[in-house]
């Protein structure tokens, strides 16, 4: 299969266009100096002559504190950006895989969301990744929307700079005799070896339609660090940050945990419980 991957050196494109290439697909990895999405010449150009049969989209705007302060982009590159991959996608007859987020909900409801629930955003990044997903569904018959949350992988995440939060945890453990995390905030963290493994297997398949796409079960982000630190064997003082000790300038949701019920409807659901995604992650950093 001939596979473009938009967003190719970011922290989940690099294992996806390397989890196609290594079942022996022939992959087009796009760097955003190959591309720019929000531009729909651009994509229409790219996509047309290279005319792959896969598509997929890991590219976004997804600081949320940038997505903040520059809607218009935001805009642009999470929602019409979507919206130009679909119609080219569509033009050249290829089939589109569009990732989004947990973002898309309010964090209210306390228990997984499911692909029936209804999207409510607090931000603008949800808001405008929501949009990308409207403009995916309603465009072209041949998509995956796949919903992911927290995820981490070897390569660096570019939106956000620097360490992802394994490597962050482990950095202020070495410097510090403490750290301190919220407790308050629930997610399932999500290995990007894993995700790409789960859009391979996706794409092998024409059940074409909306999908949460995340690891087995949850925590908050302090029982995220108390893991990494039991599994890495980190003795450290970790402590249940204060209630405002980091104050977030833009709302989140709280809960934002995915149930992956399509993809166990129909069979497909390869994630394991994201602790063992740690673990791997983790003894695989051992060997680098
Ligand atoms: N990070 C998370 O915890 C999380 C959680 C849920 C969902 N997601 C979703 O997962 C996806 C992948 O996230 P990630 O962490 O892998 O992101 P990332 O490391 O920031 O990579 C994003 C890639 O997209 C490229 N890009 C950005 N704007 C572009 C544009 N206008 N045109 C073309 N390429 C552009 C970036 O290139 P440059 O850096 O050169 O601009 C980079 O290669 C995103 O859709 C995000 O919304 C992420």
């Amino acid at each position: 299969m001939k596979v473009a991957v938009i967003g190719a050196n970011g922290q989940l494109g690099v294992d996806v266009a390397n989890a196609f290439a290594s079942r022996g697909d022939q992959v087009y990895p796009l760097k955003h100096s190959d591309i720019e999405i929000s531009n729909c010449a651009s994509v229409s150009n790219c996509l047309t002559e290279l005319r792959p049969q896969l598509v997929v989209n890991t590219a976004a705007m997804h600081h949320v504190e940038n997505c903040e302060r520059e809607p218009e982009k935001a805009f642009a590159i999470n929602g019409l950006g979507a919206r130009n991959l679909s119609l080219a996608a569509r033009d050249i007859d290829a089939t589109l895989m569009h990732v989004s987020t947990d973002y898309v909900f309010d964090g209210d409801k306390k228990s997984p969301y499911v692909e029936s629930d209804v999207p409510r955003p607090l931000n603008v990044y949800g808001i405008t990744k929501v949009s990308g997903e409207y403009f995916v569904r309603s465009i072209t018959n041949k998509h995956f929307v796949l919903r992911t949350s927290a995820i981490y992988g070897e390569s660096p995440c570019r939106a956000k700079g620097g360490l992802n939060f394994i490597e962050l945890m482990l950095k202020l453990a070495r410097e510090r005799g403490e750290v301190r995390v919220v407790d308050s905030e629930f997610v399932t963290p999500t290995s990007t070896a894993e995700l790409a493994q789960q859009i391979v297997v996706l794409s092998r398949c024409d059940f074409y339609g909306l999908y949460h796409a995340t690891a087995e079960g949850s925590c908050s982000w302090y029982e995220f660090a108390r893991e990494i630190f039991a599994l890495a064997d980190v003795k450290v003082s970790l402590k249940v940050a204060e209630p405002n000790e980091f104050p977030v300038k833009v709302a989140r949701p709280k809960y934002s945990v995915l149930e992956n019920c399509g993809l166990k409807r129909k069979g497909l659901n390869i994630f394991r419980p994201w602790q063992d995604g740690v673990r791997e992650y983790l003894s695989s950093a051992r060997r680098r």
